[in-house]
């Protein structure tokens, strides 16, 4: 059985997975130089040579449990024909979402955009490096893709005040989001993902009364979906408040929780397997910090499944000697 899901499945409390999500990114120098010489970051997700040789870098490094692949959440309004670009210091642009348009897209439209990184998954999967280790696929949540495709950039901290404004454009941008995260996840599956992670990193801006239409419900889709398929599902609602209503309402079968819930009230109140938590700004500080902050969860969860992870992706700025201590840390312990 493959690490994750001795935990996921088999409820293991006797040992600890680990994968870093980022896991494949700036932080390492091997990213940054295939990075330099390739300035359109959509393309180079699309390139499944580089991109399934970027996804195995932190494994040929690092001990780790789990390769994620490298692609983005911003794959499926590409795939969906909406303008995705990424700008130096500034983080994801869009064009403008035109219904129009979009709903005139089908699934061979979509495939024949996004077929590189099912290919990339197939490579990625069928390395011997990958034989007991989980290859996880994943996908942006419908609500945190909504922002994005409305938004056209990153919402930092708060929505725009007439977000709303256009119930019809946003509800038939949700059933079409839907649909293609569907055809997404199975592609995914199909090609060799054996978990799927749904991140949801801007579910912490909507208010309490917000959380069914947009969160609960979307998402409970696609985890349905997912479980119909034999495949678990780990979901990553970020700065959600009620981590435990979350989990009542979806159902998934892990959570990664983010570095805002306090992790004893988590083992307290969550009654499925955690992923996750540690915040990443401890990988910035040192070995003693290190070892007593991992050691800190470890010990909470010392009898509930959890996988070892962070709170949040790695930082750009982390030494990867941190990180290989951080993972050190995890399998010594
Ligand atoms: O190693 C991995 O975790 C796998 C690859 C991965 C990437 N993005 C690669 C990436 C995954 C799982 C994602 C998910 C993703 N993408 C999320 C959800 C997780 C989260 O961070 O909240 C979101 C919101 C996105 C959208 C996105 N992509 C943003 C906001 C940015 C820019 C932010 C930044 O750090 O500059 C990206 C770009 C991106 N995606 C990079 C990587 C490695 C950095 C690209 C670069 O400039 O080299």
């Amino acid at each position: 059985m493959k690490p994750l899901n001795k935990v996921i499945i088999k409820k293991n409390t006797s040992f600890n997975p680990i994968w870093i999500m980022r896991q494949a990114g700036r932080y390492l120098p091997e990213f940054r130089q295939i990075r330099k010489d390739n300035p359109n970051f959509i393309n180079l997700c699309l390139n499944n040579d580089l991109s399934s040789e970027i996804t195995l870098q932190p494994l040929k490094r690092f001990d780790l449990d789990a390769a994620i692949i490298f692609s983005d959440i911003l794959m499926l309004p590409y795939g969906l024909g909406q303008k995705v670009e990424f700008e130096k210091n500034f983080g994801p642009k869009l064009g403008q979402l035109k219904l129009d348009e979009i709903i005139k897209i089908d699934e061979t439209d979509f495939i024949e955009k996004v077929n590189n990184v099912y290919k990339a998954i197939k490579k990625v999967s069928s390395n011997p490096i990958l034989n007991n280790k989980n290859t996880i696929g994943f996908i942006g949540a419908p609500w945190t893709l909504l922002v994005y495709m409305i938004n056209q950039k990153s919402p930092k901290n708060k929505l725009k005040v007439n977000f709303f404004e256009n119930q019809v454009l946003i509800n038939k941008t949700l059933s079409i989001i839907d649909k293609f995260l569907k055809i997404h996840i199975k592609n995914q599956v199909n090609n060799g993902a054996n978990i799927i992670q749904i991140f949801d990193s801007w579910a912490g801006l909507l208010e309490k009364k917000d959380l069914p239409d947009y969160i609960y419900k979307p998402t409970l889709s696609l985890v349905n979906y997912v479980k119909s398929l034999n495949v678990p599902v780990i979901c990553f609602p970020r700065g959600i408040k009620n981590y435990k209503e979350f989990c009542e309402f979806v159902n998934p079968d892990a959570i990664n929780i983010d570095y805002n819930l306090d992790p004893k009230e988590a083992v307290k109140t969550i009654r499925i397997p955690v992923q996750g938590g540690l915040d990443p700004k401890v990988l910035l500080t040192d070995k003693e910090t290190i070892k007593k902050e991992a050691s800190k969860y470890l010990n909470i969860f010392k009898d509930h499944p959890y996988i070892f992870n962070l709170g949040h992706g790695v930082l750009p700025e982390t030494d990867p000697n941190m990180f290989e201590y951080l993972v050190k840390t995890v399998k010594d312990y």
